[in-house]
C-alpha cells in the first residue's frame, strides 16, 4: 500500500511516499527555518503561507523521485493535529483535495504519533509493544505503546516541552532559531560542573517532568553575569544544561520502562538528535538490559515519511476521515484517531 504523506505543522512543508509503513520510496523536505530566523520564531502567518507555496510542487516532486504515478497513491495521509493552526489547515486542505481527486481514502495522523512511528522506518523489526521517550519542540513524555494506535502517557512535563527550553537558553546565549542544534554542538567541546543547574521534581507522579525552573535558572544565570560583566564560558554552560535535560529525562524513562516490563525503548522527536541524551539513554539502556531504538538525526526532526509510516497503521485499524476533516492546534495522542 502507497501512501502520500503530507506533513505542515510548523515550518516545514513535507510529503512523502511510503510503502506498508515501513518503506520510504521518497521524503521530500521544504524548510523555512531561515526565513523565520531573522524573527528569531517561528512566525505563524508566513509559516502558513509558505506551506501553501510550497505544498503542490513538493508532492509533483515526490511523484517524480520516486518514478510513481498519481495513479499509484493508495491513500493519503496528513497530520492534522497538533501544531499552528494556519499550517495544519494548509496540509489538511491539500490532502482533502488529493484524496477527493483521486478517489482513495484520507488517513489523519497525529504529529506526535508520527514522530513515534520514525522508528518504524529506521527499524523494520520494531514492533510494539514499546517504551517512548518523546522529546520535541512541544511536547515531552512517556509513551507506553501498547499497539501502533494504542497508546498510553506515563508522565509529562507539566510545564514546557525540552526542545523549547533548549530554543530559549540558546536564544538568549545569542544562537540562530532553532537554537536546540546549535547549543548541543557547543555542549560538545565544554566541560561539565562549572555551573551547577537544578534537576526539579514535578508533582504527585514521579514520571511527569518541569522544565521551566531549569530554563529559568539557565537564564537568569546569563543576564546576572552579564550585568556583572563576567564572561560565561559558553561551552561549559552548554553542556550543564544538556546535562540538566537529559537528568530529569533519562532516569525517568529507565523508571518508566522496569514500570512496564518492556525491554524496548524508542526516541523519538527533534530533540531525539541531542547528542548527550542519546549518549546516556543508551548507557543507560545497556546496563538494563534493554533495546534501544533512535531514529537517525534526519528522521528525528520533522518529515513526512513518519507521517506516512503511522498512516498505515492508522489505515489497518480503521481510522480514516471524509471530507468533514478539520485541523485541530492541540490534541491528545490518546484514543482514536479522529
Ligand atoms: O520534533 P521537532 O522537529 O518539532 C516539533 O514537533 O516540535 O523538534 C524541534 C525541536 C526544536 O526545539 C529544536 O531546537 C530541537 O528539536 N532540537 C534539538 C537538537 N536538534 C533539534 N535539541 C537539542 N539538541 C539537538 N541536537
Ligand atoms: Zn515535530
Amino acid at each position: 500500500m502507497i501512501v502520500l504523506a503530507v506533513e505542515s505543522s510548523c515550518d516545514e512543508t513535507a510529503v512523502a511516499l511510503v510503502e506498508d509503513g515501513r518503506r520510504v520510496l521518497t521524503d521530500c523536505i521544504s524548510s523555512q527555518v531561515d526565513l523565520h530566523r531573522i524573527y528569531g520564531g517561528v512566525v505563524p502567518e508566513i509559516a502558513s503561507r509558505k506551506h501553501i507555496e510550497a505544498i503542490y510542487g513538493l508532492a509533483d516532486q515526490a511523484l517524480r523521485e520516486a518514478g510513481l504515478t498519481r495513479g499509484q497513491i493508495d491513500a493519503v495521509a496528513v497530520t492534522y493535529a497538533p501544531g499552528l493552526i494556519g499550517a495544519v489547515l494548509v496540509g489538511v486542505n491539500f490532502a482533502k483535495a488529493a484524496a477527493l481527486s483521486l478517489g482513495v481514502p484520507l488517513i489523519p495522523v497525529h504529529h506526535i504519533r508520527g514522530h513515534i512511528a520514525a522508528n518504524y522506518l529506521a527499524y523494520p523489526e520494531l514492533e510494539p509493544p514499546f517504551l517512548c521517550l518523546v522529546v520535541s519542540g512541544g511536547h515531552t513524555m512517556l509513551v507506553d505503546v501498547a499497539d501502533y494506535t494504542k497508546m498510553k502517557i506515563l508522565g509529562t512535563t507539566l510545564d514546557d516541552a525540552a526542545g523549547e527550553c533548549f530554543d530559549k537558553v540558546a536564544r538568549v546565549l545569542d544562537m540562530p532559531y532553532p537554537g536546540g542544534a546549535a547549543l548541543d554542538r557547543r555542549a560538545q567541546a565544554g566541560r561539565e560542573g562549572r555551573y551547577p543547574l537544578p534537576r526539579a521534581r514535578a508533582g504527585a507522579n514521579p514520571l511527569d517532568m518541569s522544565f521551566s525552573g531549569l530554563k529559568t535558572a539557565a537564564i537568569n544565570l546569563i543576564h546576572n553575569a552579564r550585568q556583572k560583566g563576567e564572561e560565561i564560558v559558553v561551552e561549559d554552560l552548554c553542556a550543564d544544561f544538556s546535562a540538566a535535560v537529559s537528568d530529569t529525562l533519562v532516569p525517568r524513562a529507565m523508571e518508566a520502562l522496569k514500570g512496564t516490563g518492556y525491554k524496548k525503548l524508542a526516541v523519538a522527536g527533534g530533540v531525539a538528535a541531542n547528542s548527550r541524551i542519546r549518549r546516556d539513554i543508551l548507557a543507560a539502556a545497556e546496563q538494563a538490559g534493554a533495546a534501544v531504538y533512535m531514529p537517525p538525526l534526519k528522521l528525528c526532526g520533522d518529515n513526512g515519511a513518519m507521517i506516512g509510516a503511522q498512516g498505515y497503521y492508522e489505515y489497518l485499524a480503521g481510522h480514516v476521515a471524509d471530507m468533514s476533516l478539520n485541523a485541530y492546534a492541540t490534541k491528545s495522542i490518546l484514543g482514536e484517531a479522529l
